[in-house]
């Protein structure tokens, strides 16, 4: 391992910097463990001053199992489908990336069978005002929430499923009809609203008020009430990590562990935000 590899966890229930970490050079076994070992335990792990070819992310994305090719293509990277722009930039009066990747409390694309086990964001332009970092992105850890639960309403929970619809956080806030049509072509799918995380075996809370329409076989008036309160469980501010953007981070989120939201506090053309996006795929819920 690279001896001046060092994990610095962030104060918060999540997150962690790692720093001394190349990630342009092939990792060795060893360093790679470290980092991934970081991953599960801290859910949030930042790698400092990286200046990564698309290749070389790519390449250190892979190390956490398959990337996904990006469905929304018209946001993605123009040579290397694996990357999806998330950016605020425009080119010829069109949006050169996804505008509003993460505008409400989600995981990302639970709207589908098998979520991604990771989301990473490499950042390449990140706004300033007066010296001032914008456009923080804030996560918030699921796991906690779960074990903050009253236990009787931990067997409440237990064995419920929930309805995920992409199309239900679309319609709330508005956003995202340019690439409607897409996304309203993913069919509704289930998902456990307790989720035991595939690789550290915990519970997490695994809904969000967005993309959740309902939870099987229960009314909605009962339902609706039950989500809305467990997706306020998750983003209690104890449970929150909030991570300011540094140009040359290397940022990983565990989608089955936590929920993020992104602050839009920047506006084009005063404020330049670019990040290069990779999904690592994932597994069936249980
Ligand atoms: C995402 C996302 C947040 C951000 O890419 O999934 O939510 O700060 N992004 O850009
Ligand atoms: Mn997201």
């Amino acid at each position: 391992m690279d001896a001046s590899m060092q994990v610095v966890p962030s104060g918060s229930a999540i997150g962690a910097d790692i720093l001394g970490a190349d990630l342009s050079r092939g990792l060795d076994a060893a360093t790679f463990r470290a980092i991934e070992a970081a991953f599960n335990e801290r859910s949030v792990v930042c790698l400092r001053d990286q200046h990564l070819t698309e290749e070389q992310f790519i390449a250190f994305a892979k190390r956490f199992g398959e990337v996904e090719i990006i469905f929304l293509t018209h946001y993605a990277h123009p040579r290397y489908p694996e990357i999806m722009l998330v950016s605020n930039i425009q080119e010829n009066g069109r949006n050169i990336g996804h505008v509003d990747a993460g505008r409400v409390w989600h995981t990302d694309m639970s709207y589908t069978a098998t979520p991604p086990r990771a989301t990473l964001l490499y950042a390449i332009d990140v706004p300033e005002e007066a010296g001032r970092v914008l456009g923080d992105t804030l996560f918030a850890s699921a796991v906690a929430a779960y074990d903050g639960l009253p236990e009787a309403m931990k067997r409440r929970l237990e064995g419920l499923r929930a309805v995920h619809r992409v199309s239900g956080r679309r319609k709330k806030t508005g956003t995202g009809k340019e690439d409607n049509p897409l996304r309203d072509r993913q069919p509704d799918v289930l998902h456990p609203v307790i989720r035991t995380h595939p690789v550290t075996g915990r519970k997490a809370i695994y809904v969000s008020e967005g993309e959740c329409t309902g939870i099987v076989g229960m009314e909605d008036a009962e339902a609706l009430p039950l989500l809305a309160d467990l997706a306020q469980r998750i983003i209690r501010k104890d449970y929150q990590y909030r991570h300011r953007w540094r140009k040359g981070d290397v940022l990983i989120w565990d989608n089955p562990a936590v929920q993020h939201i992104a602050l839009r506090d920047y506006e084009w053309p005063r404020h330049r935000r670019l990040m290069h996006r990779i999904t690592v795929g994932g597994s069936a819920t249980y």
